[in-house]
C-alpha cells in the first residue's frame, strides 16, 4: 500500500521531520499555521491553517487522503488534534490528548512520577493558592523551581538561586495569573535530552542532546524554546558516561511501561546531577531544536517506524550515523520577550552546498562525510519575501565527527546563509562552552565524593 503522511506544524523540528520523510516511498503534506519554505518546497501539498483546531486538521488530512499522520508541537497534542484524526481512522504517531498530559500538566507528570515509583522525580509540591504557594517558598529549606502546570513553551519556570531570588520569585506568582503551580527541589548539574520513539508498549531511543535554553551567551538572560544544541558521534555526551545515558533509558522505559498505549514520541528532560539523571521534565512530541540534531543521523527510514507503530508490528531497531552535530538557532532580534515579528529576513539556503564543498574531502567516508544543512523555522512565506514571526526564524545544523568541526560548519552556515535582523549563540558547541560543561559536572562529582 502506497502511504500518505500528513504532517502537522511548521517549525525548524517539522522541517527536519519533512526531510527525514522525503525520500520515503510515501506522499508528504503538510499543513501549519506559517508557511515554513523548506517544508513548503518538500510536500506534495500544503494548507495554511490553525493546527490547534482539530476540525480543520481533520478536513485537509480526509482531503489529501492520510493514512499516517505525525504531529510536532505540543499545542496540537493538547487541543486533541490526535484524538481526533485517531477518532477518523487515521493512525497519528503523536498521543492523545490525555496521554499528552504528560507534557501539558505538570502537577499530573510530578504525581505520574510519584504513583508508578518512576525514578529521578525530584521532591515536589502543588498549589492552587498563590499566597500558599508562597508560605511554601518561605518555609522550605533550599532553593526551589517555579513551574506552572500549564505548558508556557519553555518560558515560565522561574528557579531560584539561579534566575532568580525567592522574591522575585514570590511577586512573580502574586502578579500572575496562574491557576496552579508546581514548587520543586531545584536541581543542580548539566541537563540533557534523550528522545524514544514509542509505540505498543515499545521504546526506541536516540542518542543524548544538550539544548541551551538561556537567551544570551554565556547562559545568561531569559528562558526561551531552546537556542540551539549538540550532540556527539556516540549516544551519550562528553560530560556524562555511558552509564548516565543508560540510567534515563531506565526512567524512559519506566514511563512508558506505565504510560500504557501511549504513541508518538517521548521526550526526558533530564539533570545530571550528582546523584545520577534526574527528570526536569517530559515532552510529549521530539524536541525542538533537538529533532535537527536527531532525525539527520538517523538512518533508519522514519516511514518504517511510523508502519510498525501502526500496524502493531515490531519498531525496527534504529541505526545512527556516527556523527556530532552541532544546530545553531537565528531567532529574531528581541527574541523571547520583544520579538520583531513581520521584519523581512534574507535566508540564502542556496550557499549551504557551499560550506559542504568546504568541508568534505576526497577521503571522507560516505557514512561520515561532513554535512551542512538548513532548517526553516517559525517564518512566513509570502508573495513578496521572507517575514519573521514572534518566533526562531531558521537553523543551521552542521554534521562531522567531532563537535569542534560540527560547530565550526554550523557557524560557516550561518555566514553564508546571513543573519541581518537575527540573533543567534555562537557560544554552542565552541569546545570552550563544552569543556565548561565536563569542568562543571567534574566538579559536582567531586564535591559529592
Ligand atoms: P521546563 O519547562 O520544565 O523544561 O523548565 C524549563 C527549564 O527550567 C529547564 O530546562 C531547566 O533549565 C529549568 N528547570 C526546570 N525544573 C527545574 C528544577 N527542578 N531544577 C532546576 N532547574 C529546573
Ligand atoms: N528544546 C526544548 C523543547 O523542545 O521543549
Amino acid at each position: 500500500m502506497s502511504e500518505t503522511v500528513l504532517l502537522v506544524g511548521g517549525g525548524g523540528r517539522e522541517h527536519a521531520i519533512a526531510r527525514s520523510l522525503a525520500d520515503s516511498p510515501a506522499d508528504l503534506y503538510a499543513c501549519a499555521g506559517n508557511r515554513n519554505p523548506g517544508i513548503v518546497a518538500l510536500a506534495d501539498g500544503f494548507e495554511a491553517l490553525d493546527t490547534t483546531n482539530p476540525k480543520a486538521v481533520t478536513t485537509y488530512a480526509r482531503e489529501v487522503d492520510a493514512t499516517l499522520a505525525v504531529i510536532g508541537p505540543e499545542a496540537a497534542l493538547a487541543a486533541g488534534v490526535a484524538d481526533a484524526l485517531d477518532d477518523a481512522g487515521i493512525y497519528t504517531f503523536g498521543p492523545q490528548e490525555q496521554e499528552a498530559r504528560i507534557e501539558t500538566d505538570k502537577a499530573f507528570q510530578r504525581r505520574f512520577m510519584r504513583e508508578h515509583d518512576i525514578p529521578g522525580c525530584p521532591d515536589f509540591e502543588t498549589f492552587e493558592d498563590m499566597d500558599a504557594a508562597c508560605e511554601h517558598i518561605d518555609e522550605y529549606d533550599g532553593d526551589l523551581a517555579v513551574k506552572p502546570a500549564g505548558l508556557t513553551g519553555g518560558k515560565g519556570v522561574r528557579v531560584i538561586g539561579d534566575q532568580c531570588t525567592a522574591q522575585e520569585a514570590k511577586e512573580y506568582l502574586r502578579s500572575s495569573d496562574y491557576d496552579r503551580v508546581v514548587l520543586e527541589e531545584r536541581l543542580v548539574g548539566e541537563e540533557f535530552t534523550v528522545q524514544a520513539f514509542v509505540a505498543n508498549g515499545q521504546l526506541r531511543v536516540t542518542p543524548a542532546v544538550q539544548d541551551h535554553k538561556r537567551a544570551y551567551e554565556g547562559d545568561e538572560g531569559p528562558n526561551t524554546g531552546g537556542m540551539g544544541s549538540y550532540s556527539d558521534a556516540s549516544l551519550h555526551l562528553p560530560f556524562m558516561s555511558e552509564d548516565d545515558y543508560m540510567d534515563a533509558v531506565d526512567v524512559l522505559r519506566a514511563t512508558v511501561d506505565a504510560l500504557e498505549g501511549y504513541k508518538g514520541v517521548l521526550y526526558g528532560q533530564f539533570m545530571l546531577t550528582e546523584t545520577g539523571p534526574r527528570v526536569v521534565e517530559f515532552n510529549a512530541r521530539f524536541g525542538d531544536p533537538e529533532a535537527m540534531n536527531t532525525l539527520p543521523v538517523l538512518n533508519t527510514d522514519f516511514l518504517d517506524v511510523l508502519t510498525a507503530a501502526r500496524d502493531e508490528e515490531p519498531l525496527p531497531q534504529l541505526s545512527f550515523r556516527p556523527m556530532a552535530t552541532v544546530c545553531k538557532y537565528a531567532v529574531p532580534d528581541g527574541y523571547p520577550t520583544d520579538p520583531d515579528a513581520g521584519a523581512k529576513v534574507t535566508i540564502d539556503d542556496g550557499v549551504i552546498a557551499e560550506v559542504v564543498a568546504d568541508h568534505r574531502d576526497q577521503s571522507d567516508d560516505a557514512e561520515t562525510a561532513p554535512e551542512a544543512l538548513l532548517f526553516y523555522a517559525s517564518v512566513d512565506d509570502r508573495e513578496d519575501g521572507i517575514y519573521t514571526t514572534t518566533s526562531r526564524s531558521y537553523a543551521v545544523v552542521g554534521l562531522a565527527e567531532t563537535i569542534a568541526d560540527a560547530e565550526a560548519i554550523a557557524e560557516a552556515s550561518l555566514q553564508r546563509a546571513g543573519t541581518e535582523g537575527l540573533r543567534v549563540r555562537h557560544d554552542i558547541g565552541k569546545t570552550d562552552l563544552v569543556q565548561q560543561r565536563i569542568d562543571h559536572m567534574d566538579d559536582i562529582r567531586c564535591s559529592a565524593d
